[in-house]
């Protein structure tokens, strides 16, 4: 069958009544009932029922579509009908078809155990849920990329393979590199600092790995970082930044994703409603207010998911918390003028889910980094390279790092992380 194929999206916009159409997709549902096959075909934007009867179409052909099984591929070509049984209210008649592949006995249906469903991954990956997931991922990633194209954010490609450390040696996936050990990266950061000498405002988006040991509902050891670094920015213009940066997110998704986020059961309000500025408290305060709530929880403590859960469950918009104390984040954060904390904000979102940015303004005393990477046994040669930055032309300067996953998880609110993302990696699977 060689004619132009018309997306279900276009059918179901234009609503062409009685005009002939051809489709192609993959059966999605099938059944036959008196000398009738009803069945539901799927392209990659929507879903709509054709019907194949007995006496419009020779016999040879209505015994082929009568046995064909769910997940086969088919071009179907008919006059397009208003129908208030069918889903979306049209059918479409089919006066001819082309089974491309009979799809055999599909293993995939409803009630499977998680484990089953994730050995099979390259099979439920076709599910309705994570396909609105992951088309919801992809318009946040083009909402980002707009606001930094809009606002003279240059995309650059840092390196995956390094030979140090971001974020501390506890989850470093470490490998042979031709006799020396080199290092996945966990973020770009380091790298994405030695360019804003000369582009200014940089961003970009790498994987991240993580030997996270923790098995949570938000932790991948495989992950998407979406990290910006700015030039002559201190802490309180890189929150505002992000604050601009996940409204754009918001509105994208809910400007070209609104049907996928319904159909996800997805409170559409909550997300109408981000309207920066974003709450801020400080560290300080927000031990506070877990002790009150019944933590036992004190001062250089960190948050995990449940303290982070505490802190947003009642919240409609994501809130910063700020100033954390030095020693539980990262060698490269700027002390503040306390001596104790520094110079960071984590961006929790709303609803329980918690940490989705983690960000600061850049250290430039080159003998504080060296201690703390001293305190934490880092070999500090490995780190001359990015020391040389504070030596030429240093300038005031702040970053931060967005997990796309749990960005993806909060405004779709997913259940688990793993529903983001394609292929979940975590401390028990790497395959398929
Ligand atoms: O807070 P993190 O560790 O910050 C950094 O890596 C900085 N170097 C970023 C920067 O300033 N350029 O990680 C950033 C974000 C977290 O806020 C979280 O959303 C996500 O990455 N993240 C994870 N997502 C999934 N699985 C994990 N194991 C994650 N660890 C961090
Ligand atoms: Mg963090």
């Amino acid at each position: 069958m060689e004619q132009d194929y018309t997306h279900i999206k276009d059918l179901l916009n234009l609503k062409e009544v009685g005009t002939v159409k051809s489709i192609r997709g993959w059966i999605w549902r099938i059944r036959s009932s008196g000398g009738v096959v009803f069945a539901i075909i799927r392209d990659s934007t929507g879903i709509i029922q054709v019907t194949v009867s007995k006496k419009n179409i020779d016999e040879k052909k209505y015994n082929e579509i009568e046995k064909a099984l769910v997940e086969s591929s088919i071009e179907v070509t008919g006059t397009l009908y208003e129908d208030k049984r069918a889903p979306n209210g049209l059918e479409i008649h089919v006066t001819n078809f082309n089974l491309v592949h009979k799809a055999e006995n599909f293993p995939i249906f409803k009630d499977q155990n998680e484990a089953f469903l994730l050995d099979n991954r390259h099979l439920t990956i076709r599910s309705t849920d994570l396909t609105n997931i992951f088309k919801i991922k992809s318009t946040i990633l083009k909402g980002a990329k707009k606001y930094f194209d809009d606002n003279l954010f240059f995309e650059v490609t840092p390196p995956i393979i390094t030979g140090n450390a971001c974020e501390g040696g506890a989850t470093l996936f470490s490998f042979d590199y031709f006799g020396n050990k080199a290092y996945l990266s966990q973020s770009a950061q380091l790298y994405l600092e030695s360019l804003i000498y000369s582009l200014e405002n940089v961003w970009s988006i790498t994987p991240s790995f993580r030997a996270e040991k923790s098995r949570t509902r938000r932790h991948l050891t495989e992950f998407w970082i979406l990290e910006a670094e700015e030039a002559w920015t201190p802490l309180a213009k890189n929150i505002k930044i992000q604050e601009d940066l996940m409204t754009t997110i918001c509105e994208t998704v809910i400007k070209e994703r609104a049907n996928e986020l319904e159909q996800l059961h997805r409170d559409i309000e909550i997300l109408k409603n981000i309207n920066p500025p974003f709450r801020k408290i400080k560290y300080e305060k927000a031990i506070q207010i877990l002790s009150d709530k019944g933590f036992d929880i004190h001062w250089g403590d960190d948050f995990g998911a449940e303290e982070e859960h505490a802190l947003t469950i009642d919240e409609q918009e994501p809130i910063f918390v700020t100033h954390y104390p030095a020693e539980i984040k990262a060698f490269y954060m700027k002390l503040s003028d306390d001596g104790k904390t520094v110079e960071n904000a984590d961006l929790l979102a709303p609803e329980g889910f918690g940490e989705i940015i983690g960000g600061s303004e850049r250290s430039n005393d080159i003998e504080y980094m060296k201690k703390r990477l001293i305190n934490e046994n880092a070999d500090v040669s490995k780190y001359d390279w990015y020391f040389d930055l504070r030596r030429f032309g240093n300038v005031t300067h702040s970053g931060f790092g967005v997990g796309v996953e749990r960005v993806t998880r909060w405004i779709a609110k997913a259940e688990h992380i793993r529903d983001t993302i394609p292929y979940p990696r975590t401390t028990n699977r790497y395959t398929p």
